[in-house]
């Protein structure tokens, strides 16, 4: 029998800081609607210069073992996804492994495709778990990103930032993934992109979001057919219904509406028969309710944290509804711009709501502190050398944190 493979626990972690969307339109002179409900943010991250992309993944990462009880030395590989990485030879995974004294025999390195890292180290962790080489050992994959566009630009709404760990095992606790069974959809485009040396992101917004629909339906189409093919799926009707939910990459909220309803486009023009455009429109409304707004909650109060940003959807998901979707299956859609992107699937685990309690999710969440338009104009301001930080006291609490530079090497505090 083939080992069942897949998520086993997750830890999250997220600045301590944030801003209220309705405050930044308003400052911004543009509708308070447009943020909320045109693209359906209601809150978004603020990470500070302490708080860089080795110090969030750390913090998630420690969260994630600690929310599982499989121990460092049965860790064989430590993964981090990233697009914000810190320097241009050592990996996040570097710092990843000393902050947290990981044992020595292990492989231990970054991955990079815009908000696709994360998932490439995913598949590269369950990949090496059902070849057998990990030998009875678990992965460690972080996903850790600050999404920044600047302040006043189009992009600025859906900056946030944040990491999201999970430890990949076997028998897991979160969701058991349907090992190769996935559809990937790649080309080369220049929707999103950040130039050496730039802090912000070059992109064509729109294009952008033109660019992730044509791959969700290319990506989408390859694993329904893999799917029905080895019968993990019915092929009957809208076979995106027989999905219980699914999670998307979520730049912003109404992205993954917006993908969803292009999904189902797909099973309707592929069904070749025609079909009533008034009676859809009210069905996919009712869909998107059943089977992604449940995935927005956690999106929708962080923003875009780019290669978490599925994994935010999925822990959010399970957060809210991991004991009503016990053995039931759903769908995982991966974007990152440039660009390439992976649709695939996994069942949810018998104890998963007792496993996702255990990454304390409020807890993370209640921690935040909201500041003002000023405040985070302030943040964004500063420069990416960190003054040096106090060591103790709420600005600290016990979490990572970068201090700044010394003799060329990046310096964080552990305790
Ligand atoms: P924009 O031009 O400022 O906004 O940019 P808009 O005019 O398109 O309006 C946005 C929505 O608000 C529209 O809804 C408006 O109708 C609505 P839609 O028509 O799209 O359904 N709206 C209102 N609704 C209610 N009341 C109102 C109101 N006014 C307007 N008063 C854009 C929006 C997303 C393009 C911009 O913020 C941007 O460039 N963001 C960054 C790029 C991005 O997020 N792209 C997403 C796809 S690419 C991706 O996901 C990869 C990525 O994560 C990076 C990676 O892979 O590493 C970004």
């Amino acid at each position: 029998m083939k080992p069942r493979i897949g998520i086993h626990a997750l830890g999250l972690a997220v600045p301590r800081r944030y801003v209220d969307m309705e405050e930044l339109a308003r400052a911004r002179g543009v509708a308070p609607d447009k943020y909320l409900l045109g693209l359906g943010a209601r809150e978004m991250a603020v990470a500070e210069p302490g708080e860089d992309t080795v110090a969030l993944a750390a913090l998630a990462a420690r969260r994630a073992l600690a929310a599982s009880e499989i121990s460092r030395q049965q860790l064989g590989m430590l993964v981090v996804g990233t697009e914000t990485g810190v320097d241009h030879s050592k990996p996040v995974a570097s710092f990843v492994h000393g902050l947290l004294d990981l044992p020595s025999a292990m492989r231990v390195y970054d991955c990079q495709h815009a908000c696709y890292g994360g998932t490439a180290g995913l598949m590269a962790a369950v990949e090496w778990i059902a070849s057998g080489a990990a030998d009875g050992r678990a992965a460690l994959v972080v996903c850790s990103d600050i999404a920044r566009y600047g302040v006043g630009t189009p992009g600025e709404p859906t900056q946030g930032a944040g990491a999201v760990a999970m430890v990949i095992a076997t028998n897991p606790g979160l969701i058991e993934l349907d090992v190769g069974i996935s559809g990937a959809a790649s080309t080369h485009v220049h929707d999103f992109w950040r130039p050496l040396g730039r802090r912000e992101a070059e992109v064509d917004g729109h294009y952008s979001v033109q660019c992730y629909l044509d791959a969700v339906a290319t990506a989408y189409r390859g694993w329904r057919g893999r799917a029905i093919e080895r019968d993990v799926i019915r092929r009957d009707g809208m076979v995106s219904e027989h999905l219980a939910r699914i999670c998307y990459h979520v730049p912003f909220c109404k992205m993954a509406r917006k993908a969803h309803l292009h999904v189902r486009r797909c099973d309707l023009e592929d069904a070749g028969a025609p079909w009533d455009a008034e009676a859809e429109d009210a069905r996919s409304a009712a869909a998107f309710r059943l089977q992604v707004e449940p995935s927005l909650g956690l999106c929708a109060r962080i923003g875009n944290i780019y290669t978490g940003s599925l994994y935010l959807g999925l822990a959010g998901l399970l957060h809210a509804q991991a004991s009503s979707l016990t053995g039931q299956r759903i769908g995982l859609f991966s974007y990152g711009s440039g660009c390439t992107s992976e649709f695939f699937s996994g069942v949810v685990a018998p104890r998963a709501a007792e496993q996702i309690a255990a990454a304390g999710l409020d807890e993370v969440l209640a921690a935040r502190e909201r500041i003002s338009i000023a405040e985070y104009e302030q943040i964004m301001a500063l420069p990416p050398t960190a003054p040096l930080a106090r060591r103790t006291g709420p600005e600290f609490d016990g979490n990572f944190r970068f201090l700044g530079v010394t003799n060329h090497q990046r310096q964080y505090a552990t305790r």
